[in-house]
């Protein structure tokens, strides 16, 4: 099973403040549901509840110590990342992404193979960051540029990293 996070990252490694994501990026938020559609999304409680309910087309899987949280039917919880990704390869899933937020992302970052990272190029104020990544152990495969326009204010870069093995 294919494991990937998929992660919007500003210029200071910023992807989030006060629960929320900072940036509106319709271009970006096309090439998520894209990227996620049809398949399981690990994420922590708090990224979780900052959605409101669980994203469309997609089987949630939730990350906390609360041993009484529930989530809607077809959706599941669970109380580590390792139980995330045991919970997915019993069902013989091909891939599986995780979403965040920033404590979920450091805990799996040595554990997947593929980051889908979208460079937003400017720097914000936030309380929520993604680890920077270390260019001996992530290959970048592919980058593409998606210049701002009337709806996406900011540049942005799609780039897919392959951890070396
Ligand atoms: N830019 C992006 O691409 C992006 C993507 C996702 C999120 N974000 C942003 O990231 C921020 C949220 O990140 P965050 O770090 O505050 O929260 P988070 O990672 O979404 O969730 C943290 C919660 O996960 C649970 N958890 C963490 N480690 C655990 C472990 N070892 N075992 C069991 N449960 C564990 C705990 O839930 P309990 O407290 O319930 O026990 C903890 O409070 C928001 O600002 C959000 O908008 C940005």
């Amino acid at each position: 099973m294919k494991k990937s996070i998929v992660v919007a990252v500003a210029d200071n490694q910023v992807i989030g403040k006060d629960n929320d994501l900072i940036w509106k990026l319709p271009k970006d938020l096309k090439h998520f549901k894209e990227t996620t559609s049809g398949h399981h999304i690990i994420m922590g409680r708090k990224t979780f509840e900052s959605m409101g309910k669980p994203l469309p087309n997609r089987t949630s899987v939730v990350i906390t110590r609360q041993k009484d949280y529930t989530v809607p039917e077809g959706h599941h919880v669970v109380h580590s990342l390792e139980e995330a990704f045991s919970l997915c390869e019993q069902k013989d899933l091909e891939k599986v992404f995780v979403l965040g937020g920033a404590e979920i992302y450091k805990m799996a970052l040595p554990l997947v193979d593929e980051l889908i990272i979208t460079e937003v190029k400017e720097s914000f104020e936030g309380d929520a960051y993604f680890p920077k990544i270390d260019r001996q152990e992530w290959k970048e495969v592919s980058r593409t540029f998606h210049p701002k326009d009337d709806k996406n204010p900011h540049d942005m870069y799609f780039v897919y990293y392959q951890k070396i093995v």
